[in-house]
């Protein structure tokens, strides 16, 4: 349907979405495109008889609306079927590759100018955070928003009821208040998994003492598939304080799952005892333990869990385990370099590195963050909606 008005000087097409004009001095048509939500996008046709304009401004009009038009649908049936996500042990290769495949959905999604669908509508989120956390939960956040879920952020670090029991009873009193995610991020060990077992919420661990951080490992596991497609013939290597890294323990089971194998490379007092009996080969020297590795996954000391006393000299640590030109050059050539964040640069690793867009997939991880969480966050819910159903 198009609107002619006088003398041909201009013409609508497409419900008004393409405009199509001439200006007083200009030979050339020009068009106006208005997507719903879009902003207009405005330039010249090139051309001076409206039949070829009208060509050309229908072909820009429908690869506009393509790129706008990423529909984000719930898939109707999730592998994974839980209703938590409190560690790795959760989580079979099927279902790694499932959350992975639909988060993918998200990369593009986040792409976009207005980044906001009602997937999650009417949900309510808690970002529960009992340590500090900048990235995590701003990433849970960001995640929960774009889905339109109401999130409310309760950080409570050094509080009594940060402790065992009056944690349980203020989880307790959030579960009656009907939320329908808790995200928990805190010190103690396998505090998620309790706190899942006594709430009909979700609930996604958001790091646990030194135990586990699952969905940092399935975000690690995004960025480095999209670079390779493929983890069996992958070589990672995991560098740094592995003794207390749940970044680390959560990555060594998910990224063996999905064939990867690892190297982890630390200094023997942060091995941690059971290491032997992870699927990773170890090694305390760079040299050796980065050879052949296709990705280098550098860790934050974790100087709130370690004693002051056995804290290393930091120009000695970075001397012999931070990860800088030289040392990549041990991997295999195009290797790349990861990191969870924050971090010590200059420390663990080299800060130019850090920064250089072409070896390092961090600001990558970041994005793949929020991806991650928006599928974890609509399975969670969808597997919970399906339960209730019953
Ligand atoms: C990690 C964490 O908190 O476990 N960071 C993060 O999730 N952004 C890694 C770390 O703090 O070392």
């Amino acid at each position: 349907m198009s609107t002619i008005l006088t003398h041909m000087s201009f013409k609508f097409l497409k419900s008004n979405q393409i405009k199509l004009y001439k200006r007083e001095n200009s030979k050339y048509w020009q068009m106006k495109i208005k997507l719903p939500k879009q902003q207009a996008v405005r330039s010249s046709t090139g051309f001076k008889t409206l039949k070829d304009a009208e060509q050309i401004a229908i072909k820009n009009y429908s690869f506009l609306k393509k790129k706008n038009n990423i529909v984000i649908r719930r898939n109707p049936n999730n592998i994974y079927k839980k209703i938590h996500l409190v560690e790795s042990a959760d989580l079979n290769k099927k279902d790694i590759e499932f959350i992975l495949d639909e988060a993918k959905k998200f990369i593009s999604f986040n792409k976009k100018k207005i980044k906001k669908n009602n997937l999650l509508e009417g949900r309510t989120v808690f970002n529960l955070f009992f340590e500090d956390s900048t990235r995590t939960r701003t990433s849970f956040e960001v995640a929960a928003k774009r889905l339109s879920a109401d999130l409310i952020n309760v950080a409570v670090k050094d509080s009594s009821i940060n402790k065992g029991e009056t944690l349980l009873d203020t989880m307790t009193t959030i579960n009656s208040m009907n939320p329908d995610v808790l995200v928990i991020r805190h010190p103690e060990e396998g505090i998620s998994k309790r706190i899942s077992e006594s709430v009909d919420a979700c609930v996604i661990n958001a790091g646990d003492g030194s135990h586990e951080h699952p969905t940092q490992a399935l975000l690690d596991a995004l960025t480095i598939k999209n670079k390779f497609k493929k983890f069996t013939k992958l070589q990672i290597a995991i560098c740094g304080d592995i003794l207390h890294s749940r970044v680390a323990r959560s990555n060594i089971i998910i990224l063996s799952k999905l064939g990867a194998k690892i190297n982890v490379i630390a200094p023997k007092e942060w091995l941690p005892k059971n290491i032997n009996t992870l699927p990773v080969t170890v090694y305390t020297d760079m040299k050796e333990g980065l050879n052949n590795c296709n990705v280098v996954m550098m860790l934050r000391i974790q100087k709130e869990r370690i004693n002051k006393k056995i804290m290393p000299n930091q120009k000695k640590y970075f001397t012999k385990y931070g990860l800088d030109y030289k040392k990549l050059e041990y991997a295999n050539k195009n290797a790349f370099v990861m990191h969870p964040g924050p971090m010590n640069r200059g420390v663990e690793i080299d800060s130019k590195l850090a920064d250089d867009v072409t070896r390092s997939l961090i600001q990558e991880q970041v994005a793949m963050g929020v991806a991650i969480r928006m599928a974890c966050l609509e399975i969670l819910i969808k597997n919970k909606d399906d339960a209730l159903k019953y």
